[in-house]
């Protein structure tokens, strides 16, 4: 009857599922965010190319294996980024486990200012909030680079306020593990700009480099500026050797011996003005302040507005401006483990020809939930030999779902900045929940205490993306152009 159709129907959609994420290329983008937490390099929002938003707004690349740029298995987890496309974000990686993404600024597909809402990310659990946070926030600011010290205290400096329509040079603290503001020392501050690279240093100095501001354009790399978190005060440096032309929109990551900056990419030393592939690639020697071109092989097209992160050996370049999927992919491995040269690869490899070492060890305090693949992978092994009240539960979920997104459709409006400030929660349903009977109601924790917070309960991580990418372009394609107009400042 009914519930082995159902169950069918269960099943195909889970197949089809898996074929949607693993292999659905991805569209284009760039000024988007890239964190990695545990693992998995998240990527969200970002301006497209030529499509706006691109989709997905949402997902993730496990790192915990060996993967080739050729063959990029993105997972999506755009059912819980209810919150509007949004480009020039910063994201970082913080909370009192180390494990909560933090995304901050940006602007809106609708010019809506996201400046003074905190999202936070828990990756242990898919829960996606909007947490109160004391103290007085930034004006506003947008396309800046976050970094966090060891302390759990997250640095946002300078950017553009959309609200004041200025450019600033302020530095707040954002204090990720007690959820405060803090305004802290802007003398001496670099001047204002937005698009500079950031790194934290060993010695607990922040490092800033290039930049732009319209009213004065692109900033040269002969100084760069060193914000000490211990004592709030700032210093600028002067820098020599081989120096890059000025730059803005790089992407820079501190060495493997912690003794050298390395730079990539960006646009100078005018506006939009692409750079050479051979001058692209930069290492600043942070005992002497000394430029030079490492020895690297062929470069590829230069990006700009992309994000780099340091994973093991591997500085990981993430989509920007600059390339095309047909001739490039929209991942660059640069190998820095051998400082005499750096090596361009298109396979990340753990742990360099050890069989043993390619089994990931389970990091420190991880948590013994399963993560949500995990789960996907149980959802499907259960379903086949399984507990019918399992997925009775999960489709009476699913259909409340249904239901629940039903009526929120005919409303047919975007989400505006007004509603996420009711702390929106979206609690991904697991197996978990289905084995205690808990299915339904999602249990609060402390942050969710408040009354007004919608709580919507989703099947699995990614069941119903495709439907959901359905409302979103919906909504998203009227105001395509518009917004794809704003895009170059
Ligand atoms: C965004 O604001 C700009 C002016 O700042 C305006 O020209 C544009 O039409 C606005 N776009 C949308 C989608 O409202
Ligand atoms: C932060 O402090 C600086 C002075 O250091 C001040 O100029 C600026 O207006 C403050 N920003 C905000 C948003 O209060
Ligand atoms: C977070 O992890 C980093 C290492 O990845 C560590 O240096 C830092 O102290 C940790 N922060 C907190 C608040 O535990
Ligand atoms: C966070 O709050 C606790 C308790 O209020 C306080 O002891 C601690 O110093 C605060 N941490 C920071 C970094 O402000
Ligand atoms: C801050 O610390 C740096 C490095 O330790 C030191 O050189 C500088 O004098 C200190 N500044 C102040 C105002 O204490
Ligand atoms: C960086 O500078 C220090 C101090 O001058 C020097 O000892 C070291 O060799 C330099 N490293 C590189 C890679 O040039
Ligand atoms: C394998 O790992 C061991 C221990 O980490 C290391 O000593 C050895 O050099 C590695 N072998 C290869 C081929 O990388
Ligand atoms: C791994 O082994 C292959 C062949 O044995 C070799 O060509 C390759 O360079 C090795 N890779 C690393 C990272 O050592
Ligand atoms: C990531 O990949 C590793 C190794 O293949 C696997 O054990 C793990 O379950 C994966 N995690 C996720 C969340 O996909």
């Amino acid at each position: 009857m009914g519930l082995l159709n159902n169950f069918l129907i269960y099943i195909i959609f889970l197949i089809l599922f898996q074929l949607l994420v693993e292999v659905k290329p991805q569209d284009l983008r760039n000024s988007h965010t890239a964190t990695l937490i545990d693992n998995k390099l998240y990527i969200i929002g970002g301006a497209g190319d030529g499509k706006y938003p691109p989709s997905p707004t949402f997902f993730y690349l496990n790192v915990s294996d060996s993967f080739d740029t050729n063959e990029l298995k993105w997972h999506d987890l755009t059912n819980i980024n209810n919150i509007p496309p949004f480009k020039y974000a910063a994201a970082t990686k913080g909370g009192a486990n180390n494990k909560t993404l933090f995304l901050y600024g940006g602007i809106g597909l609708n010019n809506e200012s996201l400046n003074n809402l905190v999202y936070t990310f828990d990756t242990q659990n898919n829960i996606l909030l909007t947490p109160t946070v004391t103290g007085i926030p930034p004006n506003g600011k947008v396309s800046i680079t976050s970094v966090i010290d060891y302390n759990g205290l997250i640095y946002l400096f300078g950017g553009h306020s959309k609200e004041l329509n200025i450019y600033t040079n302020d530095m707040f603290i954002l204090d990720s593990i007690n959820l405060s503001w803090k305004n802290v020392s802007s003398i001496n501050a670099p001047s204002p700009r937005v698009e500079y690279g950031a790194v934290f240093l060993p010695n607990k100095n922040i490092i800033y480099i290039g930049g732009y501001n319209e009213n004065v354009g692109v900033f040269a790399l002969n100084e760069v500026y060193l914000y000490n978190t211990i004592n709030d005060t700032w210093t600028t440096q002067k820098t020599y050797g081989s120096i890059p032309s000025a730059r803005y929109s790089i992407s820079s990551v501190l060495s493997l011996d912690n003794q050298k900056i390395i730079i990539y990419g960006g646009y100078g030393p005018t506006l939009l003005q692409s750079i050479n592939p051979e001058n692209s690639l930069y290492v600043l020697n942070i005992s002497n302040f000394n430029w030079y071109i490492p020895k690297v092989g062929k470069m590829p097209p230069t990006r700009a507005f992309h994000k780099s992160v340091l994973i093991e050996n591997y500085m990981v370049i993430t989509f920007g401006k600059g390339y095309t999927q047909e001739t490039d992919k929209d991942i660059l491995l640069l190998d820095i483990s051998n400082d005499n040269e750096y090596i361009w690869k298109t396979s990340f490899d753990l742990g360099k020809n050890n069989s043993t070492s390619k089994t990931s060890p389970i990091p420190p305090g991880t948590s013994i939930l399963p993560s949500p693949d995990s789960e996907k992978a149980n959802i499907i092994i259960g379903a086949i030999i399984g507990s019918t009240i399992g997925i009775a539960v999960t489709l009476g979920s699913f259909f409340l779902y249904k239901r629940k997104k039903h009526t929120k459709k005919q409303d047919g409006k975007p989400s505006t900045s007004q509603n996420i400030k009711d702390d929106k929660i979206l609690h991904i349903s697991s197996e978990k929940d289905n084995n205690n009977d808990n299915e339904i109601l999602h249990i609060p924790s402390e942050k969710d205490s408040n009354n007004d917070k919608e709580i919507l309960l989703i099947p699995s991580t990614t069941q119903l993306n495709s439907e959901k990418n359905e409302a979103i372009s919906e909504v998203i394609v009227q105001n395509a152009q518009n917004a794809q107009k704003n895009e170059a400042k």
